[in-house]
């Protein structure tokens, strides 16, 4: 028996584990104060009432012996992934059942997914980038190359041809910088990815943050794109599922290599390995689909744009550089008073009751940024401007 050694090879804890746990130490020492909670990206409106509804007919139908459900489809539900195939249609992609998988979510995929691939990959990474990525490939052993993402490039770091990679992570609108790649550099990403065989795993899930039309929601707007990557998404921040866990991840028949089908690969795998998503919360993102769904969601999903445009607002008139807020829910400015991150987290906490994310938890490149969400009460939004703006 060998413990996986890679293990060693990670920080001490996950970056929002960290997070928290520096929260409920200042929570515990000041009981009486309230916190505004800018942190991790968790939503904070209830599920729309027709989510609730499609979860409770659900389980009354898991009440009797003619509607009960017990196993379901590996790959998930027809009823939901039909209306998958549905969305995509009418962006003028198209696809078919078996290149769609229902997942609980993005993060178990976006690590499960290198079980398609041999240990050892040489893997590129942008800097800053969500830290499930890196951990999970560090756990897998494999070897991480960083594409840099800085104040210079508006944090979309592009692809070095010098530079020979096996798969290439991007999320866009991304986690944290809200920087949104456009159709022209993520052709360059896909022509990159096919001249190395490489794979690209693309996060889309903050994609119904985007306003400005003229940006890619989907890697397969871009030409090409089918024949190198995989596209995860989830039902998380869109519609509130990130405590009820909902997603998909689509793998285009076209992307083959080495003479392998990965949807097939990934089939088999899922198979072995997952027993799907529970029939219950199906039926509820299936009600996500209908058109009061999509309008319940949409109440939401503005709800956090306006948010983000309080907390822009602010950095505006305070003359600080920042990315996002726009077509996403994050934001990410340069550190106030050019304090380290970690710093200003801890200031924010002591002094304000304000909990960002350093932005160092999400790389080197992010020592001097910090990030806020979008996803809080409005009232607590406006709050915690106004008193941001008036220590700094
Ligand atoms: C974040 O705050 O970066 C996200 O909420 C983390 C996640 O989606 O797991």
């Amino acid at each position: 028996m060998k413990v996986n050694v890679n293990f060693e090879r990670l920080k001490k804890n996950f970056l929002f584990e960290k997070v928290s746990s520096k929260v409920s130490d200042f929570a515990k020492r000041n009981p009486s104060k309230k916190i505004y909670n800018m942190g991790i990206g968790d939503v904070t409106k209830p599920l729309a009432k027709t989510i609730i509804k499609g979860l409770n007919d659900a389980v009354l139908e898991m009440s009797e012996e003619e509607t009960f459900k017990g196993y379901g489809p590996y790959r998930g539900y027809s009823f939901l992934i039909n209306n998958i195939i549905k969305e995509f249609k009418e962006e003028g992609i198209s696809l078919e059942e078996s290149e769609i998988f229902i997942s609980d979510g993005a993060k178990s995929d976006c690590a499960n997914i290198l079980n398609l691939f041999e240990k050892n990959q040489k893997v590129l990474i942008p800097n800053p980038v969500y830290p499930a990525y890196e951990d999970t490939n560090i756990i897998y052993g494999n070897q991480i190359v960083y594409a840099n993402a800085t104040h210079e490039n508006n944090f979309l770091a592009m692809p070095d041809e010098n530079q020979d990679v096996d798969l290439i992570y991007i999320c866009s609108p991304n986690n944290p910088t809200g920087a949104t790649y456009n159709k022209d550099q993520l052709k360059i990403w896909v022509d990159y990815a096919i001249s190395k065989d490489a794979v690209i795993i693309f996060d889309s899930v903050y994609k119904n943050f985007i306003e400005d039309s003229t940006l890619p929601k989907s890697i397969y707007e871009i030409e090409d794109a089918k024949k190198c990557a995989i596209e995860i998404y989830s039902f998380s921040k869109s519609a509130g599922f990130t405590g009820t866990r909902c997603g998909y991840t689509i793998i285009p028949k076209e992307l083959v290599r080495n003479g392998s089908c990965l949807k097939d690969l990934w089939f088999r795998r899922q198979t072995a390995s997952f027993n799907g998503v529970a029939y219950i919360i199906q039926k509820g993102a299936e009600a996500i689909f209908t058109r009061q769904g999509q309008e319940q969601i949409k109440e939401n999903l503005n709800y956090y744009k306006e948010n983000a445009k309080i907390i822009c607002n602010t950095l505006n008139e305070m003359n600080v550089f920042y990315t996002g807020g726009k077509n996403s829910p994050y934001i990410w400015f340069k550190c106030f008073n050019s304090l380290g991150s970690w710093e200003l987290f801890d200031l924010m906490l002591e002094k304000l009751q304000i909990v960002g994310t350093p932005g160092e938890g999400f790389g080197e490149n992010g020592k001097n940024f910090f990030r806020l969400t979008a996803f809080g009460k409005k009232e607590d939004t406006l709050k915690a401007m106004e008193l941001i703006k008036n220590f700094f």
